[in-house]
């Protein structure tokens, strides 16, 4: 199949909107990462969605809406909870696990009796929904087990020949995927961090939250786990990765030493200077919101440059600092040696 890639305008969202119609997949801009969106309702498209990615069936798709009309028949009910959050924060990088609507298809939600729900705030996501009057489902644009992609390129690369048409918007704001949040529970639970903090969260509930035991630990095989997409290989490059937890100095000096053919160092910005191999940065050490609009673009970069192996910096644990360490131990499948 030709794959389309078209800058937004007239003609080519009324195209996007369209083959939505007919139950077909487009690659389209959202303000997190690009997604494959596909009619949220109409099971054949959203197995059109998994066959496009290599997705395994049992990982179920967030549901994006453009106003809260369309919750209708999208959920059964809004407890008050999620009403604050969305509210809140909505449109925006924000994904509501509520109890699933009849509208929505199991292919959807994987048969879970659950489904996550978010209205993205970019104007192109939210202008082909809200003309096509199609809710879609998207997971992140990327065949299974990359990284996601932040820009249209990235998409054309995994996507081409593999579905119609992707939408060029430029590239993403947050460059990470939505927080995920489930609202099932007294006590809602963090399944995936995010730009939308833990902290932010607990202001506007009046109350704490949890995150899931998963988001800074691997699941061992067979784990129950409240999130399908905690239990795989993730945001992985071609290199083997490794986290170097410790100062800059300690990094520095076991990257040196551990120099070999292929060795390469995804270190933040302005640390290049002290290193002996190739380097990539992804954002400054102060600045949480870079880190985490940069990491899958470096995690690409080093398979444009054939790294074998990377030795990372360590992005701390809190705030949106959360979200890129919970991407980034999973590209590393978790390998962290601690320097300290
Ligand atoms: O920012 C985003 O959320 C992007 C853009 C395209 O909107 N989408 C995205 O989708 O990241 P995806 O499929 O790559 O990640 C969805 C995550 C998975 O970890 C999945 O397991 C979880 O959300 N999820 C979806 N529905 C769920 C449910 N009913 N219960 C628990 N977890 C759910
Ligand atoms: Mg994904």
């Amino acid at each position: 199949m030709e794959t389309k890639l078209l800058k937004p305008n007239k003609e080519s969202i009324e195209l996007a909107c369209k083959l939505l119609q007919d139950g077909e997949v487009v690659g389209v801009p959202t303000e997190t990462v690009y997604g494959l969106a596909g009619d949220s309702r109409n099971g054949e498209a959203i197995k059109k969605i998994f066959k496009a990615k290599g997705r395994p069936a049992d990982n179920p798709l967030i549901v994006h809406i453009s106003n809260l009309d369309m919750l209708k028949g999208v959920v059964r009910y809004v407890s008050d909870d999620a009403k604050k959050l969305m509210e809140a924060f909505w449109p925006g990088p924000l994904t509501i696990i509520m109890p699933k609507g009849n509208e929505i298809c199991n292919e959807t939600c994987a048969g879970l009796d659950s489904v996550g729900v978010r209205m993205p705030s970019n104007p192109i996501a939210h202008e082909i929904i809200e003309k096509s009057k199609v809710p879609f489902s998207a997971p992140s644009a990327n065949i299974s087990g990359k990284p996601s992609p932040t820009n249209a390129t990235d998409v054309f690369v995994d996507m081409n020949g593999r579905i119609p048409l992707i939408i060029d918007g430029g590239e993403c704001d947050a460059g990470v995927e939505s927080t995920v949040i489930s609202t099932l529970t007294d006590t809602p639970i963090i399944l995936r961090p995010g730009v939308i903090t833990k902290e932010m969260i607990e202001n506007v509930l009046g109350k704490k939250v949890e995150i899931a035991k998963a988001v800074t630990e691997g699941v061992k095989k067979d784990e129950k786990v409240l999130s399908p997409g905690m239990k795989y290989k993730h945001y992985a490059p071609n290199a083997d990765v490794i986290i170097l937890k410790g100062s800059l100095e300690k990094y520095a000096k076991y990257v040196n030493e551990h120099k070999a053919d292929g060795t390469f160092a995804l270190c933040f910005d302005d640390e290049q200077q002290y290193l002996d191999v190739p380097a990539i940065s992804y954002g400054h050490i102060t600045s949480p919101k870079e880190q985490a609009h940069e990491l899958f673009t470096a995690l690409r970069e080093l398979d444009k440059q054939n790294a074998k192996i990377v030795y990372a910096r360590c992005p701390e644990m809190t705030g949106v600092s959360l979200a890129v360490y919970n991407r980034l131990i999973r590209s590393a499948g978790f390998k962290i040696i601690d320097l300290d």
